[in-house]
């Protein structure tokens, strides 16, 4: 306790200009070591280099590669993707570097994208913890498994800004913030590739979906993306390029088109702006079968969309099998010059050999390492921790929770006792029968007093035709067939004898993720029957939320007391929530999503612009930016969570209040425990350019420092405020400040700041 520790993170990268070695530069031995091997390649190995086909069933396309050993045998692979485990991997690299002429060692990528073996908190969930120190640690333990399992390139960090909870895969991301973003993905980056990539416990890290795959229209997956420069400058490119500053090795591009471009086929994307303005030196992959899907975007054949891909910059062609096809008759056409092979092959092999391949192409993976080094307690223990500080306290009324101890529960809800559902989407190699379920958790923390009253109440999927595609995916959904009406009775029956109602609600994990966009994002019909059924009993109902993406949840926080989000905790779900419903942890997770009321809402998010008519909360006002209906704000917005204590934030007090050039100020903010527990508050601090050459957000997340205090203690944190954070793109999508007055806003969440103002001036 008592520990105060602040995020740092160089904030406005803006166009960084490249740290690129210049031809001035003296070759590196590792140059050398590239450009000799390329010297003893032929075309055809080269373009070898540059396929990545996919082996076993983690199959996320409609398209599989065939005959993958062949190729490798063949010279026809630089690396491959879902393999892994020491035996698998050694005896597909043994191919590769005893079996083709050259013995160039195989790449091995995975989705490794919440832990490996060990999973923890769906990504989103994850970054409601605000801290980056355990979004790294997060990932050198994904790491470190994924290493001992033969991997060696993870498909992760996620970091497409997602403003639309439509859109399933705003579970894989940090939310909709981009100074948030961009901190949890330099973390990721940072903990996957620790210090040195040729260490055997480190994987190359993908920074993906490169780029502005979170816009997608509608929020229906790999739909299409319009929007103008400033707004993917300002919002959406930051994490990508703090991924990149970090030195993630590699980049993944996305589905969708940029600019009326293709992603995967997109010069301006690929070449200008990552390689040239920002200075990324590692190696851009397609995504699955990208690269042939161009031909359904509308920019022509396979055959001209492998000669746009290979000219954009993209290196290695995932599961599409088009370079292998049509690369080198391009080059024989004379359409592509064979040095866009050679640098694309180079890219490749300098990854390699960074990650220490050609000295040792199994780096030191064994069957007893992988025993030693995978699911141990102590990743489980970090898991549970990590668990904790993902979930959010969404409302307490009463102090309802923590729950007693002693007594008579009900526990009721089709998720109480589910254990596929908590590893989440994207736990590829995750093992849901080791997870532990809230009803396990609970009579794991339970003391003799304790009774606990269970029934389901609801099935969690009602519609057979959902049921049936989520089962297709591993779903593991099955069907309790009394009827809807029967369920709830029984429930209301089991209700009836306790004292209160814990009812764990929410999606399956496959209704969240890749493909899994929804156009209602309330909880099923059926579920919320029961819950309403519930209610009526009068008794204090908490209700548990599992779920991967912000869900409509107005009904519910009228009517239940308590509302806990543990989106898909991971592994060790069942405990972490079981501490936190029980007390012996303290929720302080914040939210990276604003909640919306209504699906009609969408988008919305904090930092956005004001209108010409603002709302000013008076309804006989006609002719403002409003609806009739609902309120403009989200349910929950950006940043909130509440804790079993109080805190009290005072107003930020700054060093100076007239600034100028260079200079820079503290702003320090007293908060104060003022409730009966110890807890861990977020202070956020936020900065308002009220006026500028271009209209900006009302808001913009500018800082962050956690800290814990015990009950009546205060703390005060200092913010340090630099030209840094004032700066935007402007019109000419340059990156800097703008003269004149700033509010700088500072609280507990990005709707109750409080504030004070400066005038920063031109030296
Ligand atoms: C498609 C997904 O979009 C991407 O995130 C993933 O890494 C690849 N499939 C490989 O599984």
């Amino acid at each position: 306790m008592n520990k105060a520790f602040a995020t740092t993170i160089a904030w406005g990268l803006g166009l960084a200009v490249s740290a690129a070695a210049t031809d001035a530069e003296p070759e590196s031995g590792r140059q050398a070591f590239v450009r000799s091997l390329l010297g003893r390649m032929t075309l055809e190995e080269k373009i070898g280099q540059l396929n990545l086909p996919s082996v076993g069933l983690d199959v996320t396309g409609p398209v599989v590669s065939a005959d993958v050993e062949a190729k490798i045998r063949r010279g026809e692979a630089g690396g491959v993707f879902n393999a892994y485990t020491p035996a698998v991997t050694r005896k597909l690299q043994d191919l590769a570097v005893k079996e083709t002429r050259l013995g160039i060692p195989l790449l091995f990528g995975y989705d490794v994208i919440h832990g490996h073996k060990t999973i923890f908190p769906i990504p989103l969930g994850l970054s409601c913890s605000w801290d980056p120190t355990l979004i790294q640690r997060s990932a050198r333990l994904a790491a470190v498994e994924a290493a001992a399992d033969g991997l060696n390139w993870v498909f992760s960090p996620m970091v497409d800004i997602a403003r639309d909870p439509r859109w399933g895969r705003i579970a894989e991301g940090s939310g909709e913030d981009p100074f948030l973003g961009s901190t949890m993905a330099a973390a990721m980056v940072r903990g996957y590739q620790g210090d040195d990539l040729a260490r055997s416990n480190t994987v190359l890290a993908c920074v993906k979906h490169f780029a502005l795959y979170g816009a997608a229209e509608g929020g229906r997956d790999y739909n299409t993306v319009d929007m103008s420069r400033l707004k993917m400058f300002e919002y959406y490119l930051p994490p990508y390029q703090a991924a990149v500053a970090a030195g993630a090795g590699s980049v993944m591009t996305s589905f969708n088109e940029v600019d009326a471009i293709p992603a995967s086929g997109n010069r301006w994307l690929v070449t200008d702006l990552l390689r040239g303005q920002w200075g990324f030196r590692g190696l851009v992959v397609s995504d699955y079968t990208s690269i042939n899907e161009m031909v359904a975007h509308g920019t022509g054949e396979l055959k001209q969309n492998v000669q746009l891909a290979l000219k954009a910059g993209v290196d290695m062609d995932m599961v599409g099998e088009g370079y292998l096809r049509y690369a080198k008759a391009l080059i024989a056409e004379g359409a592509l010059p064979e040095s866009v092979i050679e640098a694309a092959c180079a890219r490749v092999l300098t990854a390699k050999h960074q990650l220490g391949l050609f000295a040792d192409p199994y780096r030191g993976c064994t069957e007893g390492r992988a025993r030693e080094e995978i699911f141990t307690p102590a990743h489980r223990a970090a898991a549970r921790e990590f668990a904790e500080r993902s979930c959010v306290l969404l409302k307490n009324a009463n102090e309802t929770l923590p729950l007693k101890t002693t007594g008579v529960i009900a526990l009721v809800g089709p998720l109480a006792d589910r254990r596929r559902d908590l590893i989440g989407s994207w736990s590829a190699a995750g093992d849901w029968k080791q997870a532990v379920s809230v009803e396990e958790g609970i009579r794991n923390a339970a003391g003799p007093g304790l009774t606990i009253l269970r029934a389901r109440g609801a099935n969690l999927i009602e519609e057979g035709a959902l049921r049936e595609a989520l089962n297709a995916s591993g779903g593991e959904l099955e069907i309790d067939s009394r009827s809807r009406e029967a369920l709830v009775e029984e429930a209301v029956a089991v209700a009836g004898r306790a004292e209160v109602v814990v009812v764990v609600l929410g999606e399956a994990f496959g209704m969240s993720g890749e493909a899994a966009s929804r156009s209602d994002i309330g909880l099923p019909e059926h579920q919320q029957e029961l819950l309403r059924a519930l209610v009526a009993l009068g008794k204090p109902v908490v209700l548990v939320l599992m779920n991967g993406r912000p869900l409509t949840l107005t009904w519910e926080d009228a009517h239940c007391q308590a509302i806990l989000e543990t989106w898909f905790a991971g592994t060790e779900a069942g405990n972490a929530i079981a501490a936190l419903l029980f007390g012996s942890a303290n929720p302080s997770g914040k939210l990276t999503a604003s909640f919306p009321r209504a699906v009609g809402q969408i988008p919305v998010y904090y930092n956005h612009k004001n209108t010409g008519r603002p709302y000013r909360g008076d309804p006989r006002e006609k002719y403002l930016s409003r609806y009739l209906d609902i309120p403009n704000e989200p349910l929950y917005p950006f940043g909130y969570g509440l804790s079993y204590t109080t805190f009290e934030c005072d107003p930020p007090r700054l060093s100076k209040t007239v600034l100028r050039g260079n200079d820079s100020l503290t702003a320090t903010v007293k908060v104060s425990n003022t409730g009966r527990h110890p807890g861990r508050e977020t202070v956020q601090l936020y900065i308002t350019d009220p006026v500028a050459s271009l209209t900006r957000s009302v808001l913009d997340l500018r800082g962050f420092q956690q800290v814990e205090l015990r009950p009546g203690e205060t703390r005060e944190v200092v913010f340090t405020i630099t030209p840094e954070q004032l700066k935007f793109f402007n019109r000419s999508l340059h990156y800097d400040w703008e003269p004149g007055e700033f509010i700088i806003r500072t609280g507990p969440d990005s709707a109750h700041l409080k504030s004070a103002s400066v005038r920063w001036e031109r030296p």
